[in-house]
């Protein structure tokens, strides 16, 4: 059985491709998706794919993964800069994280360059597009094998 990998996506990433595209790219978040799927296929991994408005729903994804998955790659979104309860989770969490930022929050307001789930990540990308998730994902083989 491949190995499964939860990839978590916090607030209005469900707009992606129509949000700001300048910022974040014209790629939807069913187009992230896709290619994350179908690279796992050929690292033999499998993935699982959620996006959440809530800050809650994103704890029960993390919650669920718990049970169900090797390691975690997500994008917490505006919750990365405020959500303790996020970071709790993930340190509850016992395989590898990522943490994966589409556009360089370090470039940006000053607000976005502090992460609390940096406090856990085992690594950080940021500023790579949605080129991100896949970076992340052959990382995640490195790391869980
Ligand atoms: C983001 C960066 C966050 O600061 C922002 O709130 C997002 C998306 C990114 O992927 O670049 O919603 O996580």
């Amino acid at each position: 059985m491949p190995k499964l990998i939860s990839i978590l996506n916090g607030p209005n990433l469900n707009l992606l491709g129509k949000r700001q595209p300048e910022i974040y790219g014209s790629e939807t978040l069913a187009d992230v998706e896709k290619a994350c799927a179908a690279l796992a296929g050929e690292l033999g991994l499998a993935t699982t794919f959620h996006q959440s408005n809530y800050e809650g729903g994103v704890v029960e994804l993390i919650h669920a993964a718990r049970e169900t998955s090797a390691g975690v790659i997500i994008n917490p979104a505006a919750y990365t800069h405020t959500s303790v309860a996020i970071l709790d989770a993930l340190n509850a969490f016992e395989g590898p994280v990522i943490e994966v930022h589409i556009s360089n929050v370090h470039k940006r307001e000053s607000f976005r360059h502090h992460s609390y789930v940096s406090l856990r990540a085992d690594g950080v990308i940021a500023g790579l597009g949605t080129e991100g998730y896949l970076l992340a994902l052959r990382r995640m083989k490195t790391l869980v094998g």
